[in-house]
């Protein structure tokens, strides 16, 4: 009993607190304490609050995660109930804090950012909708959040783009993501601009979907250039921005090679164990923008004519920043396997894989 009663006091006395436990963050008119405090780990309370726009995504889903589990209040800001549920167990109680946000409404918007010191807007969409096109949502969108963000005096702000953001694009994706950092930085001139390159992992739209439709990525004959990157190293980025000093610069996050799609149908032929690819025909580029205009007739996203005009164009061959950050990007042979042994049969499940070679590319 008398040991039980030590223990307890001990417990509740906790870590002591020390000088680097506070963090001053300068707000448009004052600074604003923050004191980190209990034990490490998931119920660590790190005394920062953000506010992730776009956190119901693919990226925004390990981002969420990688920051509640450092002790952060997460603001999830959500359209469908059911998205932002998931979430929920990602962080200790009272942790995660969910939302409901309209990208018009500017109050909603100021609700979701008023007590937070870092916002990260990750919202954006690969296909137009009937109600938001890429400009609302990369352009306008970008925009308010960013302006909004301002005036509630957040001291810092974090804007997702694209590796291949250019004005000069012919995609007109790429285009509204070059105008919105460009609305971002207007309006939010210390903001941070990251441009990841096409991400893989477990839920992607790049592995996946080669498994699932190769024919869409013979396009171009498979020659486009592209640099994947895994998904967990750029959410591993954005999360050490947060207690790391103000950059604010752009941040280029290509994966660490240089492949083709032919290479990458080559590759998850060789993971999945199935020699699809090779049956699949190559689609010529006016087909397959008329299907994909045809398809947009249809309420359930299917390949768009600007992606198909993506899949035409080789990714940028900026440098990355990803010493500065200290991390080190995967390749996708590394972990190819992890995401796509779902796609083999029974009978091959644990068979070894032979990888293909790489062929040489001429940048
Ligand atoms: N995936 C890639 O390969 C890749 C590569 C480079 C850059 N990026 C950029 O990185 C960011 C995150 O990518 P991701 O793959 O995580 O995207 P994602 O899975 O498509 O998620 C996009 C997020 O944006 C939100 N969103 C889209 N349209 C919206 C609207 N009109 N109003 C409110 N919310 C809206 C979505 O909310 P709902 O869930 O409510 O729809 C979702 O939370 C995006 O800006 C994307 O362009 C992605």
């Amino acid at each position: 009993m008398i040991l039980l009663r030590v223990q307890r006091s001990l417990a509740a006395a906790g870590p002591k607190r020390a000088y680097h436990d506070l963090v001053t963050l300068p707000t448009a008119n004052t600074t604003k304490p923050i004191v980190s405090h209990g034990p490490p780990g998931y119920s660590a309370v790190s005394g920062h609050v953000v506010t992730i726009f776009g956190c119901t995504g693919f990226l925004g889903r390990y981002l969420a995660s990688k920051l509640a589990k450092m002790g952060t209040q997460v603001i999830v800001p959500y359209r469908e109930e059911e998205d932002a549920r998931i979430m929920k167990p990602m962080g200790d109680l009272g942790q995660i804090v969910r939302m409901e946000w309209d990208i018009r409404n500017d109050a909603q918007i100021a609700e979701c950012v008023r007590h937070s010191d870092i916002v990260y807007n990750l919202v954006g969409r690969d296909y137009e909708t009937k109600n938001f096109d890429f400009q609302s949502v990369h352009v306008a969108g970008a925009e308010k959040i960013a302006a909004v963000s301002a005036d509630c005096g957040v001291p810092r702000f974090v804007h997702v783009s694209h590796l291949n953001a250019s004005v000069d694009s012919p995609s007109k994706f790429y285009q509204t993501k070059a105008l919105g950092e460009e609305r971002v930085k207007a309006v939010f001139p210390t903001a941070t601009i990251v441009r990841p390159g096409a991400m893989y992992g477990f839920e992607d739209k790049l592995l996946n979907n080669i498994a699932v439709s190769p024919w869409w990525w013979k396009l171009n004959g498979g020659k486009t250039q592209i640099r994947p990157v895994h998904v967990l190293d750029v959410a591993q980025v954005l999360a050490d921005l947060m207690p790391t000093p103000q950059m604010s610069r752009t941040l280029s996050l290509p994966g660490p090679s240089t492949l083709t799609y032919e290479y990458l149908l080559d590759l998850v032929s060789a993971v999945t164990l199935r020699s699809f690819h090779s049956y699949a025909p190559a689609v010529p580029r006016g087909v397959a923008t008329t299907i994909a205009k045809i398809a947009q007739n249809v309420w359930w996203p299917l390949i768009s004519p600007d992606e198909v005009t993506r899949r035409h164009l080789n990714d940028s061959d900026v440098p990355g920043d990803w010493t500065e950050l200290g991390i080190t990007p995967t390749e996708i042979e590394a972990l190819a396997l992890t995401f796509l042994r779902r796609y083999r049969s029974t009978d091959t499940y644990t068979d070894p894989v032979a990888f293909p070679t790489r062929p040489a590319i001429s940048v």
